[in-house]
């Protein structure tokens, strides 16, 4: 992956920029040339890696090199093979069909993300089907997802907003289950959904960058300078053995700045060694270990993984055209710009993650809910939740400044993305 070759965009541009001024560079173009007439065919590909855009722009199939079936899969021909991607296509206004249950009907959903209740004036957001362009997605068999995990255990590890797809993928079973038959409990960084009947679990592992970092409490996290220990996925990793439903995602708590704290050593050694890395190498180092533990310690036969995408965030209206100074806020309407792609949303990070997946035979199945999510500046919890501190008369005087605009407000969004994650667990 560290190849000269496969070096940024800006530095390919810069060679060539060059080769027009110096006569050097000239004379080492000429010879690229020659080379490339001596092997025409490998040449071409490594002009395939240098375009940026060859690789943003195919999606990422782990699941269609492998030819048998999947783990859960039902039936051989999915929707995949009909060459759908279905992580691209566009909103539909579905007042009849959605939302797939009520926030007052699911008591699972933390104060955070019920909008309703915390005063929340229009449920606009709640109304919108994700219709891909090429195929429709199967509709959310609760009966099916329930009964498929029947004696078994799925789990999705990492930050707040996998815990909200957890949270969102609870809301949408535990009506079948009675009520004397299910329970939540949390264990310091698991949270347990259980379904006695079924003897299925349901649970959520806070670890917001997937490796130990001193961000893991999970109540009590730090939030400025955070710092990631190398080589250390398994201090988490021991808790998710035996789960036979991963479901990754890790991206937000990267976002400090241009680089990261990177600790070599242990977190008890009083010289700490910490080196600071691109936030980008740092993110590919922590993408790579996941690889490698899934590799070990996952049966492909019998065991499915997914990884979740950046959930964009809508910090500044600027972005979409908006008022400069605003965001989320009163924002009520989707965004209808369908090349949209919010600032605050690192393509440099989607890139390292299609690189890690396009170069490993691991078997994880991507869910590319970036885009789709990037419409959505309606759906954040914004203002509509629980403060955890009183609100001073500044804040209460200017709304946008305590805005939540990287959460989503429930039902809503994150409903959709376990219809993917439905979609594609059982027709991959
Ligand atoms: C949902 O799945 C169950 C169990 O596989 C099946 O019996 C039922 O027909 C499905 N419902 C629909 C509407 O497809
Ligand atoms: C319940 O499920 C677990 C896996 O989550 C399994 O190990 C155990 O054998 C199951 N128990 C029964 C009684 O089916
Ligand atoms: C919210 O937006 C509407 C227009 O969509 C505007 O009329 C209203 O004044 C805004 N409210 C606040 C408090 O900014
Ligand atoms: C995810 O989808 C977006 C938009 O369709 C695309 O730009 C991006 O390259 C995709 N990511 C990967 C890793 O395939």
């Amino acid at each position: 992956m560290k190849t000269p070759l496969s070096s940024s965009s800006s530095s390919s541009s810069y060679i060539i920029r060059k080769a027009r001024l110096s006569p050097y560079l000239f004379t080492l173009l000429a010879f690229i040339v020659f080379v490339a007439i001596l092997y025409g065919e490998d040449f071409i590909c490594i002009l395939g890696q240098l375009d940026p855009l060859s690789s943003d722009t195919r999606p990422i199939s782990t699941t269609k090199k492998n030819r048998e079936k999947l783990p859960f899969a039902i039936g051989k021909t999915g929707i995949e093979e009909e060459g759908c991607d279905v992580f691209s296509g566009r909103w539909v206004r579905d007042v009849s069909n959605r939302p797939l249950y009520e926030e007052s009907e699911c008591p699972y959903i933390q104060p955070q993300l019920t909008c309703q209740e915390h005063g929340r004036p229009e449920r606009d957001y709640q109304f919108w089907r994700w219709q891909p362009h090429g195929c429709d997605l199967p509709s959310f068999n609760a009966t099916l997802m329930l009964e498929t995990l029947r004696g078994k255990r799925m789990m999705f590890v990492g930050d707040s907003l996998n815990r909200g797809q957890f949270v969102s993928m609870v809301c949408l079973l535990h009506r079948l289950i009675p009520e004397h038959e299910k329970s939540m409990e949390t264990f310091d960084s698991l949270t347990v959904f259980t379904a006695k009947e079924y003897n299925a679990t349901i649970e959520f592992y806070w670890a917001p960058f997937l490796l130990e970092s001193n961000s893991d409490n999970a109540v009590i996290h730090r939030i400025s300078d955070r710092i990631v220990r190398k080589g250390s996925i398994n201090k988490h990793g021991k808790y998710w053995k035996g789960v036979d439903i991963l479901v990754f995602n890790t991206y937000l708590w990267w976002m400090t700045g241009i680089k990261m704290k990177i600790l070599k050593g242990s977190f008890d050694d009083e010289e700490k060694e910490i080196v600071e890395l691109p936030t980008e190498d740092a993110y590919r180092m922590a993408m790579k270990s996941m690889l490698r533990w899934v590799k070990l310690n996952m049966d492909r036969k019998k065991t499915r993984v997914f990884f979740t995408s950046m959930s964009p965030s809508h910090g500044k209206s600027i972005d979409w055209g908006g008022e400069p100074g605003q965001n989320c806020y009163n924002e009520t309407t989707l965004i209808e710009d369908t090349n949209y792609w919010g600032s605050d949303c690192r393509r440099g990070i989607m890139k390292v993650i299609g690189e890690v997946f396009r170069g490993s035979k691991v078997p994880i199945t991507f869910l590319n809910i970036t885009q789709l999510s990037n419409y959505r500046k309606d759906a954040h919890t914004s203002i509509y939740k629980k403060q955890w501190n009183p609100l001073t008369p500044e804040q209460e005087a200017n709304p946008v400044t305590y805005a939540d605009c990287v959460h989503w407000c429930m039902p809503g969004l994150q409903d959709t993305w376990n219809e993917l994650l439905f979609t594609k667990l059982f027709y991959p």
